[in-house]
């Protein structure tokens, strides 16, 4: 049974745009089949909250003398990584905020990035490693190469080096530049940029979404 795993960030309940374009993987991976499930969850809405201590970050037993964590934390972290380790397939709308990620993405990347459980430490743990992530960034402005705000874009690049750096698994980006252009006067020019832009990102990620949901039925 192929299995999805659904995250947005974005605090805007609204008008969102990585919220409608990861909702559009979501359609499609839905229409391929009955057997497609998807499991959702809003880091905005239903916020994990900061890592209550330092001792989550590592596995119980590389954990020093002293370092315990709450067993309600220990529960949740562990509620999210085996969320993460049994889809097939994620999804993750991760606007930009301030150059960076959200900090309810940030969050739950602080749960599930653990020395020893999803990343190798003592041992050659990495039961991510291979799985494909779909990364929708969303950000008002424009960061490609040539542009004024290139090097600019810190959401990203953290991605690539958390999810695939440290914990190996096959990351897809799909950007959408200038998406303030309808709302800032001064981008009005910009209208048709962005327009296409979200096109592009519809396109690419119902391409994704088809070939990474097909080979799974
Ligand atoms: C708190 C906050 C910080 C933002 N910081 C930036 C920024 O640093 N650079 C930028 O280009 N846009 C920035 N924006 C604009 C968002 O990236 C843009 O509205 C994007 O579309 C948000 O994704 P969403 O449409 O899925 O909500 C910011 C918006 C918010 C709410």
């Amino acid at each position: 049974m192929p299995q999805l795993l659904h995250l947005d960030s974005s605090a805007d309940l609204d008008h969102s745009v990585s919220r409608a374009v990861t909702a559009h993987f979501s359609d499609i991976w839905h229409s391929l089949g009955a057997d497609h499930s998807v499991i959702y969850r809003d880091l905005h809405r239903d916020a994990v909250p900061h890592l209550p201590t330092s001792a989550l970050h590592w596995a119980p037993h590389l954990r020093a003398a002293g370092e315990v964590a709450p067993p309600e934390a220990e529960a949740l972290q562990k509620e999210l990584i085996d969320e993460v380790v049994s889809a097939d397939v994620v999804v993750i709308g991760a606007p930009m905020y301030n150059w960076s990620v959200p900090s309810t993405l940030k969050a739950w990347i602080d749960y599930i990035h653990v020395p020893g459980i999803t990343v190798p430490f003592d041992a050659p743990t990495r039961p991510l490693e291979g799985k494909p992530v779909v990364v929708v960034s969303s950000r008002g402005n424009e960061y490609g190469p040539g542009t004024q705000n290139e090097g600019a874009d810190h959401t990203v690049p953290q991605l690539q080096q958390v999810l695939g750096t440290a914990l190996g698994m096959q990351v897809y980006v799909v950007l959408i530049d200038l998406t303030l252009a309808s709302r800032v006067p001064a981008m009005a020019p910009l209208v048709p940029q962005s327009e296409a832009a979200l096109a592009a990102a519809r396109s690419s990620v119902a391409e994704l979404a088809d070939k990474l949901g097909r080979g799974l039925g």
